[in-house]
């Protein structure tokens, strides 16, 4: 039993989980785990070395050198695989559906599940992602589940991806939200779901800075147990 304090935000793709835990992490002063950005560059790894296979994806998420660095002014996180900065192309679509697709394999989650564990250090930590309330934290008293419609995620995705000039089709764009979220809440291991004590709130009408507010607003100042 750990007693340093403890936040997860789980939700589906595009919910903002990344954007609320940032700046849930400034005002607290707390750590943060970007827990997709492990399944991301793994994926970019695996592509890289040309590796598709259960066994040797395993190896590569045991063995990766993964460095997440934050900004200095704490807007964002870079992220370094084996020394290299990989912060931008780690945010594309295709990263997200090759990271959505080993995040199925049982392996590669349970080589993962002590490199995240090991995040939780003083004097707290926000982990962000799928399973963080039900299977990596599944003790945290402080958990939240973000939810909005996928029109309203893939809405959110296209204003960002136009803001900076990269072309983009909002039908693709639901298309391709609808298949993350049937792939990431359909896996047999660790699905994308609301623990049964995690605080629901749902963002489709609701600005990041209430949805930040709401989470202060209803967390427990007590500490928090991870394990
Ligand atoms: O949160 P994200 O979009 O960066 O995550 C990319 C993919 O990684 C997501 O579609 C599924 C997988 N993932 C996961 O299975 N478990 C997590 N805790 C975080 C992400």
């Amino acid at each position: 039993m750990s007693n340093i304090p403890l936040i997860t935000i789980d939700g589906p793709s595009g919910v903002g989980k990344g954007t609320v835990s940032l700046r849930l992490a400034k005002h607290l002063g707390w750590h943060t785990l970007d827990s997709g950005a492990m399944y991301r560059v793994l994926a970019l790894a695996a592509k890289h070395h040309n590796i598709s296979d259960e066994n040797a994806l395993t190896h590569l998420a045991h063995t990766l050198k993964i460095h997440f660095a934050p900004l200095p002014d704490l807007s964002g996180t870079q992220v370094l695989l084996d020394g290299q900065d990989v912060s931008q192309v780690l945010r594309s679509e295709s990263t997200g559906i090759a990271a959505s697709k080993i995040a199925v394999l049982p392996a590669v989650r349970q080589a993962l599940l002590a490199r995240q564990r090991a995040f939780l250090q003083a004097p707290g930590l926000i982990a962000d992602g799928r399973d963080m309330g039900t299977v990596v934290f599944p003790t945290a008293s402080n958990k939240f589940f973000l939810t909005a419609t996928c029109e309203e995620r893939a809405n959110r995705r296209y204003k960002q991806l136009k803001e900076k000039g990269i072309d983009a089709k909002l039908p693709n764009i639901i298309t391709e939200i609808a298949e993350r979220d049937k792939r990431d809440s359909t896996r047999t291991i660790a699905p994308l779901i609301a623990a049964t004590d995690a605080n629901i709130i749902e963002t489709s009408n609701i600005s990041i800075e209430k949805v930040v507010a709401c989470i202060l607003e209803r967390m427990v100042p007590s500490t928090t147990g991870s394990l």
